[in-house]
């Protein structure tokens, strides 16, 4: 694959060589060189059935999940720089950026908005996996790890919920949280319950028995740093899976 043109000689350099294994691809073959030695490329197979990459196989909702995580990943990062998990600062910070901070207003929109709509897609996602079987043999295990993208998905629009430390999400959390308290087994109010009001779901998840400063904290832990870190591993191996398994389901 020896390069031609004025610029070559920049492509012959040792630098260039030693980021970059092979040059311009002239056949299939070398295309597949090429795809095999770069890690942002080897995410993509080398030869997609054409019927899979029909707009109307996907609707793109699988990447459109991917593309809210992201877009909510930078505007949270962005969001932690003017934000103080504590009961005396939370709801004056938010209001502050609402306020003071240029475009704060819209960073907050931006991450909210996406949050919201990172629920539905990923719902319709599921949905669009389900209509097209595609949760049959041999993608069941990359339908498990969906499921469990799913529960993250929720867990990390509800930790987020009670950040802005204001009385809908107090009160939401408060309502959630009374919910765990009534799941079977792990809730002192549930069914065939293990455990007392001390030691239930719903203290594990507010660090006590009422929304305070350590349910606060541990909602802003979990939701910066826990769930965003854990989804990628997750969303590494369902996109891994989708190749191995065949990319996605062209016949149905
Ligand atoms: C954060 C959430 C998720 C992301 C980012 C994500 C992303 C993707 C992408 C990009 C694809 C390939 C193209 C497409 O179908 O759009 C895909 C395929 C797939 N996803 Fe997801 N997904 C998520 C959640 C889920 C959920 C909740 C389920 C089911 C419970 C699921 C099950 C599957 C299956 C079985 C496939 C293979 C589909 C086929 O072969 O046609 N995913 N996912």
């Amino acid at each position: 694959m020896r390069s031609k043109g004025p610029l070559a000689w920049i492509r012959r350099t040792r630098f260039w060589t030693s980021v970059f294994r092979t040059g311009i691809p002239k056949d299939a073959r070398e295309q597949h060189a090429v795809v095999l030695s770069n890690v942002f490329l080897h995410l993509h197979p080398t030869r997609v059935p054409q019927a899979s990459i029909r707009f109307i196989r996907t609707f793109c909702l699988g990447g459109i999940s991917l593309l809210l995580f992201c877009v909510l990943l930078v505007t949270g990062v962005l969001l932690m720089i003017y934000y103080r998990p504590t009961p005396g600062l939370a709801y004056t910070d938010i209001q502050e950026l609402e306020a003071v901070v240029p475009f704060g207003q819209l960073l907050r929109n931006l991450h909210r908005w996406s949050g919201h709509a990172m629920v539905l897609a990923v719902i319709a996602h599921m949905a669009r996996v389900f209509y097209a079987g595609a949760y049959r043999p041999p993608r069941e295990f990359n339908w498990v790890i969906g499921v469990f993208l799913l529960v993250l998905t929720l867990f990390l629009s509800f930790t987020g919920y009670l950040l802005p430390w204001d009385q809908l999400a107090y009160w939401a959390v408060t309502v959630g949280t009374n919910m765990a308290a009534s799941a079977p087994f792990i809730g002192h109010l549930g069914p065939f319950s293990v455990v007392d009001a001390g030691g239930d779901a719903r203290a594990i998840l507010l660090g006590g028995e009422v929304v305070g400063a350590d349910a606060l904290i541990r909602f802003y832990v979990l939701h910066c740093v826990v769930i965003p870190v854990v989804m990628p591993l997750l969303m590494a191996i369902h996109f891994y899976r989708v190749r191995k398994d065949g990319g996605v389901l062209a016949r149905y």
